[in-house]
């Protein structure tokens, strides 16, 4: 009976296992109360705290204990609470705070979509179709907009720790042209661009949501040197550059969306142009249970998937590129690096 994780007693195990959801509902009301703005650097009681966020005072003690059971704020043992590093990144202030990505993961679409992980296992679909008649990305744009910006915010917001490393490890010529597709609101290209002074940017993503760019990329200090281009990267990629990244984009599709795109990119990229795929691989992360959950989030809301890195080589290859070179670039991502095969080139991937 003791064999699960950390000698957890199985029953115990599978209790704490699906009642789960209610951590991601506890995450929700806090932020949403604004729990975490509210507690400064002194340390404070419940009561204190429910005047401050307008609560009811013993329910909102449950929360905090519930939260601080699991290490979002500390229960002193003079009945007080204090931050810890988890619940001040749940702060609207704090750097990389990941006070958006927990709105939107606990937000009621992502319920629904939790909801029919049943269906989509037998199927081996997406279940945005069923829900909302078109997949995701169209349903944000046409049927809630409101939805779609908490979506754009939580990737640009709550990506700048997992950017960092990313922008360290990714080396690139100093006059390169780098295209981020699928890049959100340009927090990645921003950071980039203000690594490398010399190179040139492309932001590449849906026009609703590049109508959202960083305004350093579009009228501050960093648009002399990049473009912004809306489209749709499952069409065309009408964007020439030396260097391609794809951030957690094709783990929204199944193998056959995903080397669609990645041929479409081809078509337009120069030969020898490098791809980096930005993303998890299942068999080499350090945190195989969010990879895990996400692979299964990917699955539900639009058939897609992580991969291993057998995975991803089968994914290039489908797509006519050499198999990757892959390289860690911080805890929960990795560089999948390959190049458009042409005059000059070699089949394996940049070195
Ligand atoms: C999971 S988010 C990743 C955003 C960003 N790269 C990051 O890592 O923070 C996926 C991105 O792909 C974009 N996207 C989805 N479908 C697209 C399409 N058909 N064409 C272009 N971009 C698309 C979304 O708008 C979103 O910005």
């Amino acid at each position: 009976m003791t064999d699960a994780p950390r000698g957890v007693p199985a029953p115990l195990l599978l209790h704490e296992m699906a009642f789960s959801l209610g951590v991601t509902a506890a995450l929700v009301a806090a932020v949403e109360l604004k729990v975490p703005d509210a507690l400064g650097d002194r340390p404070a009681g419940a009561a204190e705290l429910a005047d401050r966020v307008g609560a009811d005072p013993e329910s909102l003690e449950q929360l905090l204990r519930a939260l601080a059971a699991r290490g979002v704020f500390q229960a002193r043992e003079d009945g007080r609470y204090a931050h810890t590093p988890a619940s001040r990144l749940l702060r609207e202030d704090a750097p990389g705070s990941r006070r958006t990505m927990v709105l939107l993961a606990g937000a009621p679409f992502a319920w629904q979509i939790w909801s029919r992980l049943t269906d989509a296992v037998r199927t081996g679909t997406g279940v945005c179709e069923d829900l909302y008649g078109t997949d995701l990305f169209t349903h944000l744009e046409k049927n809630d907009p409101e939805l779609g910006a908490l979506f754009d915010r939580a990737m640009s917001r709550s990506g700048e720790a997992t950017m960092r490393p990313v922008v360290e490890a990714l080396d690139l010529p100093r006059a390169a042209t780098v295209a981020d597709v699928g890049g959100g609101h340009g927090t990645l290209l921003s950071m980039l661009l203000d690594r490398h002074p010399g190179v040139r940017g492309v932001l590449f993503d849906l026009p609703r949501v590049v109508e959202g760019a960083d305004e350093r990329l579009v009228r501050g200090d960093l648009s002399g040197r990049c473009r912004v281009v809306g489209g749709d990267c499952r069409r065309a990629v009408p964007v020439e550059a030396d260097v391609y990244v794809l951030k957690n984009v094709v783990h929204m599709w199944d193998d056959a969306t995903a080397a669609g795109v990645l041929r479409t990119l081809v078509r337009a990229a120069p030969a020898g142009a490098r791809i980096v795929l930005v993303e998890q691989v299942l068999d080499a992360t350090a945190t195989p249970g969010s990879a895990t959950v996400m692979d299964l989030l990917m699955l539900a809301s639009q058939g897609g998937r992580e991969r291993t890195a057998a995975g991803f080589a089968r994914l290039l290859a489908r797509a006519g590129l050499p198999a990757p070179r892959i390289t860690p670039a911080g805890p929960a991502a990795f560089l999948v690096e390959t190049a458009v095969p042409g005059a000059g080139v070699s089949a394996a991937a940049p070195g």
